[in-house]
């Protein structure tokens, strides 16, 4: 099929790349020429597994393009919406001046039959309102909304092999023709019996935040939990192990440690705390301030324990900060609680020997301030304190006793959970996890 994809970022880029792969005709369309440029060199502009080879392959087979002009999206029979939704400033409701611009840019180009495919976050009711929009310019164009479900670090995996379909369809007789489109695009995932949740535009614009919302609160329900437990002794790890045997709770998600940052959860649960007020219906998700406010405080708990852990003298302290993204195997650090726990020691006056596989570039951009070290025994030489805040393998799997031989002070607080507290304490160290004695 012909398609083009409005947006190449994150999602868009490997959403575009993936449906090239996948055999499509794919034209990537993006404002920023410098983004385009690199995409149609074949080189990704973030860290993304996997993601460099298909651009590769993809744009070898010649099936990939980039451009700057949206009027190359004429002749495609189905156009993605890939744009973001950032948090609006000084409120917590999404921004959506980039989905507008994008449909607004597309129209001239539609032909009859075309399908519009929003993939970006959008709050509920937004499909709805564009497709009024699509009618009103008479272009005979139909507009379905298909929330895209990838995590960072899996995008590839996430958007070739998905775990589920959602097709918010228009009402009438364009249903079954958006559907045919859709199964088409899909077709390889659809052939494998990836289920298909063919439902309404209000239905699909939930699924996506509510399922953010659902894992935003799995992960604030366990260090909620982790706040118990560290005015109990009780161990939160443990804890998590044992309730997550039950298979109606699962042990995934249920990880404490500093909490959920990123470029989706954080700002999806308070766009929808947002719509639910404006729907009038703001009881209904109060509790997603909760989560917000939990997820929140752990990022100040981790930094009160290294505080108290130096003995209140964080000052000219040489605080060495493992992770800076917000997750492992990602360069991204929007909202992360990695860098946010950097900054914070910093503006205590610690000295912050900040170090990350892949995000210190960004990290720079953001704060710098921040002293920073791109090998990691480099960055734990003669530290007073290590702080884990992202759980790269390479920081899990660090020998304590040789990381004892480089630092100063033998003192290790692991914001993630994933070191074996007692194979370091017998290598001499002072452990300190979130949530466990
Ligand atoms: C998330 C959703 O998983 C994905 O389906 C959606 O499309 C976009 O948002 P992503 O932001 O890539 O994906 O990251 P995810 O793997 O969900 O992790 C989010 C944050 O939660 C990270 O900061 C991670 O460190 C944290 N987390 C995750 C925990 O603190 N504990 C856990 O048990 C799991």
């Amino acid at each position: 099929m012909r398609i083009s994809v409005i947006g190449c970022g994150y999602l868009g880029a490997v959403h575009a790349a993936s449906m090239a792969e996948l055999g499509h005709d794919v034209v990537g369309i993006d404002v920023d020429a410098g983004k385009v440029q690199a995409l149609a060199a074949g080189r990704a502009p973030f860290f993304e597994p996997g993601l460099e080879e298909i651009l590769d392959s993809a744009m070898r087979s010649g099936r990939l393009r980039f451009s700057t002009s949206t009027a190359d999206a004429k002749g495609a029979q189905v156009h993605f919406i890939a744009v973001g939704t950032p948090q609006a400033r000084g409120g917590g409701a999404a921004d959506l001046t980039y989905v507008h611009a994008a449909v607004d840019g597309l129209l001239p180009h539609l032909s009859p039959g075309d399908l519009i495919a929003g993939k970006s976050t959008v709050p509920v009711g937004t499909a709805a309102r564009l497709a009024e929009r699509v009618e009103a310019a008479g272009t005979g164009a139909m507009l379905a909304w298909n929330p895209e479900f990838l995590r960072e670090g899996y995008a590839v995996k996430d958007t070739i092999s998905p775990d589920r379909l959602v097709y918010g369809l228009p009402s009438g007789d364009a249903a079954p023709a958006a559907r045919r489109l859709l199964d088409e695009v899909y077709a390889t995932a659809v052939g494998n019996g990836t289920p298909v949740v063919a439902a309404d535009y209000a239905t699909a614009e939930l699924v996506k935040v509510s399922a953010n919302a659902f894992l935003a609160t799995k992960i604030s329900f366990i260090n909620a939990m982790a706040e118990i437990a560290e005015v109990t002794g009780a161990d939160v790890t443990q804890l998590a192990d044992a309730i997550g045997y039950d298979p109606r709770i699962g042990r995934r998600f249920l990880n404490a440690g500093i909490g959920f940052g990123g470029g989706c959860l954080p700002k999806d649960i308070r766009a929808f705390v947002a719509r639910a007020e404006e729907l009038g219906r703001g009881e209904s998700v109060d509790f997603l301030k909760q989560v917000d406010a939990i997820n929140l405080r752990r990022r100040q708990r981790m930094v009160d324990l290294v505080v108290e852990s130096l003995g209140d003298q964080v000052y000219k302290k040489k605080v060495t900060v493992l992770g800076l993204a917000f997750k492992p195997d990602s360069d991204d650090v929007r909202d992360s609680p990695a860098l946010d726990v950097a900054v914070q020691l910093n503006g205590l006056g610690a000295h912050v020997i900040a170090t990350d596989p892949a995000a210190i570039p960004n990290s720079i951009r953001l704060h710098p301030q921040l002293g920073f070290a791109t090998d990691t025994l480099d960055a734990l030489h003669e530290a007073d304190a290590v702080v884990l805040v992202t759980e790269w393998k390479e920081y899990r799997t660090l020998d304590p006793v040789e990381v004892g031989r480089l630092v100063r002070d033998k003192l290790i607080i692991d914001g993630r959970n994933v070191l074996d507290p007692e194979r370091w304490r017998a290598a001499g160290w002072t452990y300190r996890g979130m949530g466990r004695p």
